[in-house]
């Protein structure tokens, strides 16, 4: 979007590491910025950032924050609160919770931003359908309560991961070893459901992502079923050239709500089957 959207229209974007958000913003900050867009945890690398510390550099440069929260939903942080202007969601995430819609929403306290976001959903045209709506509102019913189950799955399916001989590292920022760890501590209620690791090789990560039965092999997340997926080759292949790419040896769980002994079972289960396959 910003790349291939934006850049030909003339607007200038700099990117950054997570790392150099919460801490060090401020030295990339200039008159001529107008907008820090951020978002924690990241897609698909777990990484968390600070967003007061966030917040607090850019209003000092006079530049507004936005934040993606898609990945933690309202019930799990709340950026507002942190100092964002705006909260971007991708409500076929989380929000929904079924796989079944497609849609987003924005929100603000800002009263002059919410007018001129009106004003451009109204002029523009991209205004969600009835249908769409209301299932994102009875999504949203059942919001806690799945969100409290992702987060007890994932921190059950993280913990055995990153004992397993043949994972080299899990990215979870629930992991007291997670370098964003304690900033997730203080800004989310809880760690959320998306977990990524990293397998020896490519050639390994994508043997194994056609070897689970429970995680579905599909792109998308936030739903009430498992899936999995190879990012350099799905849902990130387009940033391949980027500096932001995902590691070809990474591997991206969506933690649903099954029986978490049994997702791990699955996990298991296709990490034999995935070296066995290698070795044949
Ligand atoms: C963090 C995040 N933000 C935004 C989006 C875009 O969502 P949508 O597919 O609903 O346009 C995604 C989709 O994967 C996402 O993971």
């Amino acid at each position: 979007m910003f790349s291939q959207v934006y850049e030909p229209k003339g607007y200038e974007f700099t990117w950054l590491p997570a790392a150099e958000l919460g801490g060090g913003l401020a030295e990339h900050l200039d008159e001529r910025t107008r907008i820090v867009w951020l978002e924690t945890p990241t897609n698909p690398l777990l990484n968390v950032i600070d967003i007061r510390a966030a917040a607090d550099a850019a209003h000092a440069a006079g530049a507004m924050v936005v934040v993606d929260n898609t990945f933690a939903t309202p019930y799990l942080q709340r950026p507002l609160e942190l100092g964002a202007d705006i909260v971007v969601h991708s409500t076929t995430k989380y929000l929904g919770g079924h796989s079944d819609v497609v849609g987003g929403f924005a929100a603000t306290n800002d009263p002059t931003v919410a007018e001129r976001l009106q004003f451009l959903q109204k002029s523009l045209g991209a205004v969600p359908g009835p249908f769409d709506c209301w299932l994102v509102l009875r999504g949203i019913k059942t919001l806690a309560v799945r969100m409290r189950q992702h987060c007890e799955n994932a921190h059950v399916v993280a913990l055995r991961l990153a004992h397993h001989p043949r994972v080299e590292q899990v990215l979870y920022p629930g992991l007291p070893t997670h370098p964003g760890h304690e900033i997730a501590a203080r800004q989310m209620r809880d760690f959320g459901g998306m977990i990524s690791f990293l397998v020896e090789s490519e050639d390994e990560a994508v043997n194994l992502v056609a070897q689970t039965k429970i995680f579905q092999l599909a792109e998308s997340l936030g739903g009430a079923e498992s899936l999995i997926e190879h990012p350099a080759r799905m849902t990130h292949a387009s940033t391949a050239d980027a500096p932001f790419a995902a590691p070809k040896n990474l591997i991206r769980l969506s933690v649903g709500l099954e029986s978490a002994e049994d997702l791990v079972d699955d996990l298991e289960a296709a990490l034999v089957r995935s070296t066995a396959s290698a070795g044949a």
